[in-house]
């Protein structure tokens, strides 16, 4: 790595950990794959895919990363104990390049609380914690829990000891999104200044949104002197998320003039993973959100589309085609060919294999039959509602619904369940409350539904919808989404694709407990 004092600044992306440890985000070992292979090929310098000690299915997953990504370092995170960091030294033992991020709280607050830990005690554990992971590699990362409401001179103190103990990147997350722009950044301007050795280190910036204020505070620690931001596709993240990395790698680019620092992701990337990440974790992006959201480039008054027709720059401070989204454009007809169809979709970012690929191609062929003009977005939510469902127990095969103002509103639902198929008919309040009462027929479960949102892919009545189902169970929340130009036959796919991953979450569920 290169020093500290250079403009280079390293994107650590941990939508696989802080994110996917937030409420409805959690994935399988193929999604996280796949999200990771994206994250790669993005140009992230440091992948931190999970917490090895805290289940074996995170573990799996950190060890499967390993063995596959090349161009990025993996992470994995460890707490201030050997078990920890035992068992993550295993995880990412395959990387070539591997790092073991280890923390502790430092705050006042926390070490009283959460910890019941005497300072003395907590200097104690930093010491035999860097020093234990860096027995199994040479990056090791320390992180601060808490360490935005720690006390100057104890946070002086611990950097001081994790650096002489090893440590070759220091982290100060605002754990709580607590700081402010200017008290973040004079954090890292006081470290670099009063700790010996505070030269030899990146320093890391860890920001979480409670406030709103993640993006800005990561860019007042970069101007501090960090040169790492710890981020997530979309902001995901606990409670109100952490900082998101296409803002911030955005913002880097856009006003490189007053922030010359260069983050080396292939930015075009950006729209793909955005949509990758919302489709497989069901977590629709919000309209207005920054650089993604679907409104991020559209322009509705007319005086903006007046200036906007006289000169781009008038209203738009970075080009659409800058994050990877392209104008929708009409695309495939019905006469089109699987070639064409393939050709299309690699533009759009996607390679399938002949088997999904084929699958893909019918679904497409069915939709041009139905919808006139088919879009690119139109492709991307029906390629997105294709992958990732490999391993799925539950498969949707066919829907007939009787709904309107005469009553009673019925359904008939056809499911093939671990390789068997399965039909009922059911009756229920609405067309809806019928289709998902089919699905709990054949399917029984106790989760409750906590979300059910329905959007259109694009304009027109003949547009495709996208429909985002929770379910909670025992605590735990999962959302499924589905898309389909029937919004009943996308709400069914969206209750099972949640069902699915329900099922996978439960690991000891017996197969025959899953159909009626
Ligand atoms: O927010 C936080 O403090 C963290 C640490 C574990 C890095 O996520
Ligand atoms: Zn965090």
């Amino acid at each position: 790595m290169t020093n500290a004092n250079t403009d280079r600044v390293f994107i650590f992306d941990t939508t696989l950990r802080d994110g996917e440890q937030s409420p409805g985000c959690s994935m399988n070992l193929e999604e996280k794959l796949r999200i990771a292979l994206l994250l790669e090929e993005m140009g992230v310098d440091i992948i931190e895919a999970g917490f090895p000690i805290a289940s074996n299915g995170d573990f799996e997953a950190v060890n499967e990363i390993a063995k596959v990504v090349r161009g990025s370092t993996v992470a994995g995170l460890a707490r201030a104990a050997r078990g920890d960091i035992e068992r993550c030294a295993e995880a990412v033992a395959p990387a070539p390049r591997r790092r073991i991020h280890t923390f502790i709280s430092t705050s006042p607050l926390h070490m009283k609380f959460k910890l019941q830990k005497e300072p003395d005690q907590v200097l104690e554990a930093i010491t035999a914690s860097v020093s234990l992971a860096r027995n199994f590699t040479d990056d090791v990362e320390w992180s601060a829990e808490d360490g935005s409401r720690t006390e100057p001179d104890f946070l002086c103190r611990a950097v001081e000891l994790a650096i002489r103990a090893g440590a070759t990147t220091i982290n100060i997350p605002d754990t709580v999104g607590y700081a402010v722009p200017d008290e973040y950044g004079n954090i890292f301007r006081m470290l670099k200044e009063r700790v010996p050795g505070a030269d030899r280190v990146i320093f890391s910036v860890h920001c979480h949104n409670d406030l709103g204020l993640a993006v800005a505070n990561s860019l007042a620690g970069v101007a501090g002197g960090a040169r790492q931001i710890e981020c997530t596709i979309n902001g995901i993240g606990e409670r109100a998320g952490n900082t998101a990395l296409e803002e911030v790698v955005m913002a880097l680019r856009v006003r490189g003039d007053r922030m010359p620092y260069d983050s080396r992701i292939r930015s075009e990337l950006i729209t793909r993973a955005s949509r990758t990440l919302s489709a497989t974790i069901g977590f629709p992006v919000q309209p207005n959100k920054a650089i993604v959201g679907a409104n991020a480039f559209a322009h509705e008054s007319g005086i903006h589309q007046d200036g906007m027709l006289k000169h781009a720059g008038t209203y738009e401070i970075m080009t659409p085609e800058s994050v990877g989204l392209n104008k929708s454009t009409l695309v495939l007809g019905k006469h089109s060919g699987r070639h064409a169809f393939r050709a299309k979709l690699k533009d759009l970012g996607y390679e399938l294999g002949d088997n999904a690929l084929n699958d893909a191609f019918a679904r497409f062929k069915a939709l041009a039959d139905r919808k006139k003009d088919v879009y690119d977005d139109d492709l991307i939510a029906l390629v997105d509602d294709e992958i990732g469902h490999a391993n799925d127990r539950i498969r949707f095969v066919s829907l007939a619904v009787m709904a309107g103002s005469r009553g009673p509103q019925s359904a008939t639902l056809e499911l093939e369940i671990d390789g068997e198929l399965k039909r009922v008919s059911t009756l229920g309040n609405g067309p809806v409350d019928a289709v998902f009462n089919a699905v709990k027929a054949l399917a029984p479960h106790e989760a409750m539904l906590k979300l059910y949102q329905v959007h259109a892919v694009t304009e027109g009545t003949d547009a495709q919808a996208e429909v985002t189902v929770r379910l909670e169970e025992l605590g735990k929340s999962v959302n499924g989404q589905g898309a389909d130009a029937d919004t009943l036959v996308a709400s069914a796919k969206a209750y099972l694709h949640a069902l699915n991953k329900l099922f996978t979450k439960r690991e000891k569920t017996a197969p025959a407990a899953l159909s009626a």
